[in-house]
This record gives C-alpha cells, structure tokens and sequence, in this order.
C-alpha cells in the first residue's frame, strides 16, 4: 500500500504504516491522501490533548475539525465512554464523511477505533499512537475493543485503520513506567518470531531502564526497533487478519495477563500484566513438555532486564486468575487455550491451530511449582 505514499514502510497491509522522527507534523497531510473527508474528529485523552492532540487538530481547517476528549487511563476504555463518544459526535453532525483520528495510547487507539468501526457502520480511522505499546502492538492490525467488568476486549471489531502514523520523538515526553511497558510487547515479539530481535530489544532495554528516553541515541534506535515489531506484528496479521489461527502467536503471555488485569481491576499496566503473563505460560509451555527447559528463565531475565515485573503481584489469588482464563478469546469448550513457545523465535502451531487446550490443572501446577 504504499503507492500514493512513498514514505511508508513497505510492509504488506492494505494501508499505509509511516514511522519515522518528526512524522506527527504530517498527519494532516497523510490523512488527505489515505481518508479524504468532511469533518475530522480527534479523539484522544486530556493529558495526550494538551502535547499532542491539540497539535495535530490543527493541521486541518478549523471549522469542520473538533478535538473530542476523555480523562487517561484503562479503566476508561468503556462502553460508557464508547457511547459518550458516540453521542458528541452524532450531536455535532458527524456523518459518514467523517475521520477519526485516534491520538493516544492503547486505549484511546482501541476506544475510537471501536468507536469508528461503528459509527454509522463504520468511518475511517487514522491511528496517531503515543505510547511505545501503542506504536509496536495496538495501532497495527485493526482490533479494536472496550473492556467489560468480565474481562478485556471482551467487546469489539476488527476494523483496519485507514493510515497509521508512528512518530518515536512522542515517546520522549512518556513517564519512565509507561515507556518501559510497551517494552513487554517487544520482548514478546522477539520470542514468537525473532530471536536476533530479542536481543537487540534486550541490548537497549537496559538503557531504557537505566535513563528512560534520555538513554543515548534514543530516537534513531527505539525507532528501528519499533520499525522491527511493526514488521513482526505485520506478517503476522497479513496473513490471518481476524485470528483464525497464526495470528494467536500475538497472544502470548496474554491468557494470563488479561486475566491478572481483570482481577486487579485493570489497575495494572498492561506491560507489566504481559511480562509476567509470558514468564507464566513459559513455565506452562516447559512443564507440559513443549518448551525447552530454561525458556522461563530466559524470559524472566529478559522482562527484569527491561525493569519489568516477572512474578504475579503477592496476594493475587491463582483461582481467580485461573476462572478469570475460562473468557478469554481464545476458549473453546469452556476451556482455556494458550499461544505457547517452544524456544525463543518458536511458536508451538498445535497443526495450525497455534493455541494449546491447557487444563487448570496443569496450569496450577505450572504456577505452584518452586
Ligand atoms: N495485540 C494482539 C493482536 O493485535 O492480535
């Protein structure tokens, strides 16, 4: 797709995916050429409005642009806040020659893009992602969701973006937690898919942990390092776009992690919930005899490297986290699947099916043992 868009990545998605230093200045200018439209409605959060959604508003005319806002966080990622949205833009006379323009983290990407794909059956929506998590997993590949008091993402579409436009000089305003998480979801891609990837994530994520995006030639090199997730994450989703199978290989470390976030009320960073989800199912995939042995502890030392939690939060109960498992998406017959590892760079493909059936069972006895 890139064609009218010389600067895109060539990746094989059927839109354009920029990522270079400097690129939310073009966003106005990208949006005309991949979503042409009417009106333009820039959905994002207060704190992301006043560095950066604001901005990029106002590189489109005035009169026909609106900045629609809501307060940061996950546990805002609502159908409340998906149908207050809704309801601002069908007062403000928002018709189908409308585009959205998503700006923030993972909740806002997956919040307006849900709000988009169903808006009048569906408007355009150009992903403008701030947080490193953003950037490498939520802006690529089309899900968009709410939470709901049963779990995660439990409500949604895939709806492809129109454009996404990933500027790494955003990241440098993120505070030091924030940035480290989006770390979690490189590590992941590195071990479903790369193992030279993980370890060039591992060599920088000691610099990020230590100095955070002051750390030496932040930019150029968490910018190749998106561009390297960005392509994981693409071949991954071009070839099964709406997870019939490969595209579970994503889900790894996340059966657990959806469902430590649900008992914890999504109080936790979704980073941190995934770093200890893929050290969990890496302990699960080795005690069922599929991974090779020191696959967890490869993970833990990696996720720790980064600054990242490798262990559940003390108190956590392992059967809530175990029924919680039972509403994950990727259950069948009640019962818990997981996208599990062999080695670093190896996913299990369980004959095409890329998710293992695991009884609760043997996940509790994964998690129990010293
Ligand atoms: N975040 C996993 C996926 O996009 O499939």
């Amino acid at each position: 797709m890139q064609g009218a868009h010389p600067e895109a990545l060539d990746l094989p998605l059927p839109y354009p995916v920029h990522c270079r230093a400097g690129a939310r200045h073009s966003v106005g200018e990208i949006a005309r050429l991949a979503a042409p439209s009417h009106r333009v409605a820039v959905i994002s959060d207060h704190t992301v409005a006043r560095l950066h959604a604001n901005a990029i508003a106002a590189q489109f005319p005035t009169e026909s642009t609106r900045v629609f806002t809501i307060p940061p966080g996950e546990q805002e990622k609502t159908r409340t806040r998906w149908a207050e949205l809704t309801d601002a833009l069908l007062e403000w006379g928002a018709g189908r020659d409308t585009t959205v323009i998503a700006v923030g983290g993972g909740v806002i990407g997956d919040l307006a893009g849900f709000v988009a794909s169903t808006y009048m059956r569906g408007l355009p929506v150009i992903q403008v992602p701030t947080t490193l998590l953003a950037m490498v997993d939520a802006s690529v590949g089309g899900k968009t969701a709410v939470d709901t008091p049963f779990g995660k993402n439990l409500v949604g579409a895939f709806h492809n973006p129109s454009a996404v436009v990933i500027d790494p000089e955003m990241l440098v305003t993120l505070p030091d937690d924030i940035l480290r998480s989006g770390l979690a979801e490189m590590i992941k891609h590195g071990v479903i898919a790369d193992a030279p990837y993980f370890d060039a994530v591992l060599r920088f994520a000691h610099a990020i942990r230590a100095h955070g995006a002051a750390a030496p030639d932040f930019v150029a090199t968490i910018t190749t390092l998106i561009v390297g997730s960005v392509r994981i994450k693409a071949d991954v989703v071009a070839e099964d776009t709406r997870e019939g199978g490969l595209r579970q290989i994503l889900n790894f470390g996340h059966t657990i992690a959806h469902a430590v976030e649900r008992v914890l009320n999504f109080e936790l960073l979704h980073g941190d919930a995934v770093a200890m989800g893929m050290v969990a199912e890496a302990r699960i995939a080795e005690s069922i005899g599929l991974a090779r042995e020191g696959l967890a502890v490869a993970i833990a030392d990696a996720v720790e490297r980064a600054g990242l939690p490798s262990r559940m939060p003390v108190g956590v109960s392992l059967d809530d986290i175990i029924s919680a498992t039972h509403l994950d998406k990727k259950a069948r017959l009640g019962a818990a699947r997981y996208s599990l590892p062999r080695g670093i760079g190896e996913m299990e493909a369980a004959e095409g099916t890329w998710a293992v059936a695991v009884t609760d069972e043997a996940v509790r006895a994964a998690l129990t043992s010293p």
